[in-house]
């Protein structure tokens, strides 16, 4: 497996490559990401990991410089996992005039309505840096399938729609949630949970499937069901952002007449902010 920081290096081992799969990451790598490895495996001869955690998505008050780095461990997990290549560029790589505070990326792309959004509302921006980063490694590793996790619903729905209305040659490929045997999605920013917290953490992912369990039975109060929702888990002592019954399509609010939805949830356990979802059919 190779290691390579730099955008000519990678371009140059990629030259005679005709079946590229490929998956972005901000590292500190565990199981989840490990499967979307996996899943590019299937797909391609040869398999690109990206570990870039990129300042253009993190807001002014967000965790970018405490962001877990753990570049020799994610290698030795990627080797095992069977990666051909790891990219891990560095800020100035990636954001060529970087001057140590602006990263002057003055052209970026601006996200599909739907991330404005659940996330992208508590996020202003978020959505922005991903998709302009995942646009410019897109641009370097010039995949033909990318794989991407169903944690991150919303990020995997401005991916689809970045490579269908840029017209990109990119298969988009979505894994599923990895879960602890407690049901909390998988998540780097697990590791600042306590102990404590972490025992609590479940709480998020049993709220969602009790509102899948409600709508399944047939209950179509949405509305109610995230009221109900938001205050279970304030009386837990979560500071709830959000919990939302969507349309699994295009994330506008679900409707009695939806088939697929998707149920996400976002609320902080003292700093730390989590994220989850469960898309079903009924
Ligand atoms: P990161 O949070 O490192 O996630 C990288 C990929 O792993 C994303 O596609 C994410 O959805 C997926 N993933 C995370 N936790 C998962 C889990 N428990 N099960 C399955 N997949 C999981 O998402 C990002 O990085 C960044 O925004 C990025 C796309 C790399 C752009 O910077």
């Amino acid at each position: 497996m190779q290691i390579i920081h730099t955008v000519t290096e990678l371009r140059n081992a990629l030259k005679n490559q005709t079946s590229v799969g490929f998956v972005p990451t901000m590292g500190n790598l565990h199981a989840g990401h490990i499967r979307l490895v996996e899943l590019a495996r299937q797909r391609a001869s040869c398999v690109v990991v990206s570990i870039f955690v990129n300042p253009l998505q993190f807001g002014a008050n967000e965790d970018f410089s405490s962001y877990p780095r753990t570049l020799e461990a994610d290698c030795e997990k990627l080797k095992a996992a069977g990666a051909d290549m790891v990219f891990a560029p560095s800020v100035h790589e990636m954001y060529a005039d970087f001057d140590g505070t602006h990263l002057n990326q003055s052209m970026t792309i601006t996200p599909p309505p739907l991330a404005n959004a659940l996330c992208g509302a508590a996020r202003p921006g978020h959505f922005g840096g991903v998709a302009t980063v995942v646009m410019k490694l897109f641009n370097i590793v010039m995949p033909q399938v990318a794989v991407f996790g169903k944690k991150d619903f919303q990020q995997l729905l401005v991916i689809k729609e970045l490579v269908k209305q840029f017209n990109l040659p990119i298969q988009i490929v979505a894994g599923e949630t990895m879960r602890e045997e407690s049901g909390l999605a998988m998540s780097s920013r697990n590791g600042y949970l306590t102990p404590e917290q972490k025992n609590t953490a479940a709480q998020l992912q049993q709220t969602l499937q009790q509102i899948v369990r409600q709508i399944k039975q047939g209950d179509s109060d949405f509305a109610g069901q995230e009221r109900a929702a938001v205050r279970a888990l304030s009386d837990k002592g979560w500071q709830v952002d959000y919990v939302s019954v969507r349309s699994a399509a295009n994330l506008a609010h679900a409707t009695a007449q939806d088939t697929h939805l998707v149920v996400l949830a976002a609320a902080k356990l003292g700093n730390t902010r989590l994220i989850d979802n469960i898309d079903f059919l009924r």
